[in-house]
């Protein structure tokens, strides 16, 4: 008989041992100035350091990569040198932090390039708008990446996980969900090139799986997790055939040792969860919408073997201890989420001692 994992209980993950399953989702709070991680930042992952696993925000993995207002990169020196305090806030309260690794591709606007051009899988502008300090404004047109130019940001992926690495996080997490670069160049719509980059399935699959490739030869598979997000239209990615899409990636991603799969699972198109479980080989997260009751029930089915928790995480430092006493939570505020100081970042209250 074998036992039903515990929400509470140790699980390993890749080449690391976490005291619970329960995952930090990763979530872009726009509070790093200059693209700088801070000590602000530090305090704030300090806290909630009896996660599992810490997913942070998404960071971008070169100068080209930026969307949104003050969201951190890890190309520089000195964000190297933030992301250190930040790693040492969480290592010093015995926890455990993975940078999430995200371009936003076409998500941005050319006043976050700093002059360079604004680059995507195809020169196809996404529905939307973006706040900037002077207003919403739409979503610009990018221009296509050549292919020297994937070759180069392929490159920038690994040194992102080496500059993880170098500045004592625990590994990176791709971010391969929710309409940004990799996802663009899985979309048809987003997608329209006819060289090795797009086209059949197979080939919109292929940066995705290089820059995950790319990470796991830089700094080792097991120190490297890959999101996506199967089916969900944010940021205007439009799929007609999302069973065709996905499965050549998981089978690109399967077998190679890394450290975790993680689904944003708000809509499965098809079983791509049961796909993942026949060939990936190693832990599932699954995330979007879960309480305690849901997680357990999750894990005891064997659908996921870790839960990431989002908006729940925003305003608790202390939901693995919350959950575990059945705590009443405090409800997150929305209208801190993005941008501003340590409200609504890292002034919710944890349980009385
Ligand atoms: C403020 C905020 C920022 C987010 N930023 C990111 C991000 O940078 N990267 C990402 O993959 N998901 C991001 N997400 C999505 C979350 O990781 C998560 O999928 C979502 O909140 C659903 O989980 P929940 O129902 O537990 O909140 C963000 C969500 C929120 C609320």
């Amino acid at each position: 008989m074998t036992e039903t994992p515990d929400l509470f209980g140790p699980v390993k993950l890749g080449a690391l041992n976490l005291p619970n399953r329960i995952v930090m989702a990763p979530m872009t709070r726009s509070r790093a100035p200059g693209n700088l991680p801070n000590a602000l930042m530090a305090e704030y992952y300090g806290q909630r350091a009896s996660a599992g696993l810490i997913v942070t925000e998404g960071t971008a993995p070169a100068p080209n990569g930026r969307g949104y207002i003050d969201i951190p990169g890890i190309y520089s020196d000195a964000q190297i040198e933030g992301w250190r305090a930040v790693a040492d806030a969480v290592h010093a309260k015995g926890g455990r932090i993975f940078a999430q690794i995200m371009h936003v591709g076409r998500i941005s606007l050319p006043e976050f390039q700093d002059g360079a051009d604004l680059v995507a899988p195809s020169a196809v502008a996404a529905a939307g708008q973006m706040y900037t300090p002077s207003g919403m404004k739409p979503l610009a047109t990018p221009r296509a990446l050549t292919e020297a130019e994937i070759e180069t940001l392929i490159e920038a992926y690994a040194q992102a996980a080496r500059n993880a690495i170098a500045a004592g996080l625990d590994g990176i997490e791709i971010h391969g969900a929710n309409g940004y670069l990799p996802n663009q160049f899985l979309a048809p719509n987003a997608n329209q090139r006819t060289d090795k980059w797009g086209g059949s399935a197979e080939n919109r699959a292929r940066f995705l799986v290089a820059i995950t490739d790319a990470a796991a030869a830089a700094i080792g598979a097991d120190r490297v997790g890959v999101r996506i997000s199967p089916g969900n239209p944010f940021n205007d990615i439009d799929d007609p055939d999302v069973e065709d899409t996905y499965t050549p990636v998981i089978q690109g991603l399967s077998g190679k040792g890394l450290a975790y799969l993680h689904f944003l699972d708000a809509k499965p198109a098809f079983d791509v969860i049961g796909l993942a479980r026949k060939h990936f080989g190693g832990p599932i997260i699954l995330n979007a919408g879960y309480d305690k009751a849901r997680a357990q029930a999750d894990l005891a089915s064997g659908r996921a073997d870790l839960i990431a928790f989002g908006s729940s995480y925003i305003s608790n430092p202390d939901l693995v201890e919350r959950l575990k006493q059945d705590a009443p939570l405090n409800a997150p505020d929305q209208g801190t989420f993005y941008g501003g100081d340590a409200k609504g970042y890292t002034d919710y209250p944890a349980l009385a001692a």
